[in-house]
């Protein structure tokens, strides 16, 4: 065996062994207020993960304003919608994203997800159970605020990715954001990242502040991820449609960026969780079977 084959052999080896330890995570995106930087920071982390030999799919659940596929600088002519209504099959709907990242535009099928009639429900269904197995990480990313289509989105994943920035309204209002997550989705496990902060003294204080008070009056766990520092390329690169991660590899806001990453995929949460595809998928069975 050559020098190369045996490398490929080894790395092979060790993604395979990731997986079956690591099986599927679901990590819904979320916010108190909208434009704290959700998508920039999904899209990328989704880049860098792929980098990792994950295999990842980022699901575009931002109605109408499908701001993955701009980041991306992609154009998908289909979405979740036209699976819903039996035109094409999942695989036709997938779009290629930068370094590997596979795209589930959702379009305004987000919008049918929590009022789905029979049929939708089993393609639905059957789409899900199609890409269990083809993934290690689906990333969901949402539009600001939590409808019900979110709730419904966040809720059918294991863990949600808390994006807070330093204003006082971002506090309160992702707070508020827990308190409706676990209550009416029944989500616990809360990775946070503090974007645009000076310093991470002031990162680390805010997160501490959130973790405390939601700690206390909520059944969560709060796990400090990382902190971002205000970076101009982050603009730059949303305005060539590249991911800052590619464009700008050595910048500040690129280098926290891959500390992140190495430990959303290294360091899981230490518990199985419940949630998932499966979970989703069992879910809507039983809501079909019950209708
Ligand atoms: N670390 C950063 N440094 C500088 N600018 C940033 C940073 N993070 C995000 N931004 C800017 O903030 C703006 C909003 O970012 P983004 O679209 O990712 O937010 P969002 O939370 O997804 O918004 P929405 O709630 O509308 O979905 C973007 O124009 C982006 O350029
Ligand atoms: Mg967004």
């Amino acid at each position: 065996m050559s020098n190369d084959n045996q490398a490929d052999g080894l790395r092979q080896l060790m993604t395979e062994q990731r997986r079956s330890q690591h099986p599927l995570r679901v990590i819904g995106v979320t916010s108190g207020k909208g434009g704290v930087g959700k998508t920039n920071v999904a899209a990328n982390l989704a880049v860098l993960a792929a980098k990792q030999g994950e295999r990842v799919l980022i699901i575009d659940g931002d109605l109408g304003l499908a701001n993955v596929e701009i980041l991306y600088g992609i154009k998908p002519n289909r979405h979740l919608g036209h699976l819903l209504d039996g035109d094409v099959e999942l695989r036709d709907v997938l779009a290629e994203g930068p370094g590997g990242v596979k795209v589930l535009p959702a379009g305004n099928g987000v919008q049918h997800l929590t009022r789905l009639d029979d049929g939708q429900r089993m393609r639905l269904v059957a789409a899900l159970e199609e890409i269990e197995d083809d993934f290690d990480l689906v990333l969901l990313d949402s539009g600001a605020g939590i409808g019900d289509n979110v709730l419904f989105f966040i809720g059918a994943a294991q863990e949600a990715l808390l994006v807070v920035s330093p204003e006082p309204t971002s506090l309160t209002d992702a707070y508020a954001t827990i308190k409706v997550l676990c209550q009416d989705a029944g989500v616990r496990h809360y990775n946070v990242i503090v974007n645009q902060a000076g310093h991470e003294q002031m990162a680390r204080e805010i997160f501490d502040k959130l973790s405390s008070v939601a700690s206390r009056f909520l059944d969560v766990r709060m796990r400090w991820l990382g902190w971002l520092p205000r970076d101009e390329n982050v603009h730059r690169a949303v305005m060539s449609q590249r991911p800052l991660v590619e464009l700008f590899p050595s910048s500040p806001a690129t280098r926290a960026l891959n500390g992140i990453a190495d430990t959303l995929i290294n360091e899981p949460p230490p518990a199985q969780l419940g949630g998932g595809l499966k979970f989703l998928w069992n879910r809507l069975v039983r809501e079909a079977r019950a209708a």
